[in-house]
């Protein structure tokens, strides 16, 4: 079997027809044609994780900056996963994990990650990902925004995390989408 051979490369590095490789891996995964709109959010100094059998994309992520706080602790440099995705032909064979697993050991100098996930939860479990249980809100110029009925925001403790209340209140700021 060709291993996976996992890199990463900015946002702004990323040749055209790599992105639509992306768009292509993410549409064909979540199903979910808006992905094609998925480089017009995403900052120059995004971090992709590109998983590659030979030369065929099969899985990505891509990490950028946001700020998590815990009640009103330090802010945390926060490592925001986005477009989680194998290709359909290729689920199931430890592709997402191993992509999941570089870009977690190659992010050193975030403080913490963070997800949101509406079914995938037990697949990041499985990483060592952890669900927050505790209250959500968005941080805005006004306040908090409570996210009461948000699901599925997941941690991951970096080297550099903080002593974590699960339990306990926790804030992002507020961009065009809070969670
Ligand atoms: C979730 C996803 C990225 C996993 O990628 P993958 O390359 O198939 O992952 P791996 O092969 O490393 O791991 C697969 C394992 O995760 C499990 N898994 C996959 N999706 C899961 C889910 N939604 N919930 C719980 N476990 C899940 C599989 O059952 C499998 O377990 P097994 O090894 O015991 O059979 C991929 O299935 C995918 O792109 N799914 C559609 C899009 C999606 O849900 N993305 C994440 C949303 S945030």
């Amino acid at each position: 079997m060709t291993p996976l051979t996992v890199r990463s490369t900015r946002t702004a590095d990323l040749p055209e027809e790599v992105r639509a490789e992306v768009i292509r891996v993410c549409i064909d995964a979540h199903q979910v044609e808006d992905f094609k709109n998925l480089f017009s959010f995403l900052p120059p100094d995004g971090l992709h994780f590109l998983g590659y059998l030979d030369d065929e994309l099969v899985s990505h992520a891509v990490v950028t900056t946001r700020w998590l706080q815990q009640e009103n602790l330090p802010l945390m440099k926060t490592g925001y996963i986005d477009a989680v995705a194998t290709a359909r032909a290729h689920q199931g064979k430890g592709y997402g994990s191993a992509v999941m697993r570089s870009l977690a050991s190659n992010i050193p100098d975030y403080d913490i990650a963070c997800l949101e996930t509406s079914d995938a939860s037990g697949f990041y479990a499985r990483l060592g990902w952890e669900l927050w249980r505790g209250a959500l809100a968005g941080r805005s110029e006004d306040g908090l925004i409570p996210t009461p009925d948000q699901q599925g925001i997941m941690i991951l403790r970096l080297p550099r995390t903080p002593e974590l209340n699960l339990d306990s209140l926790l804030t992002v700021e507020v961009q065009g989408r809070i969670w």
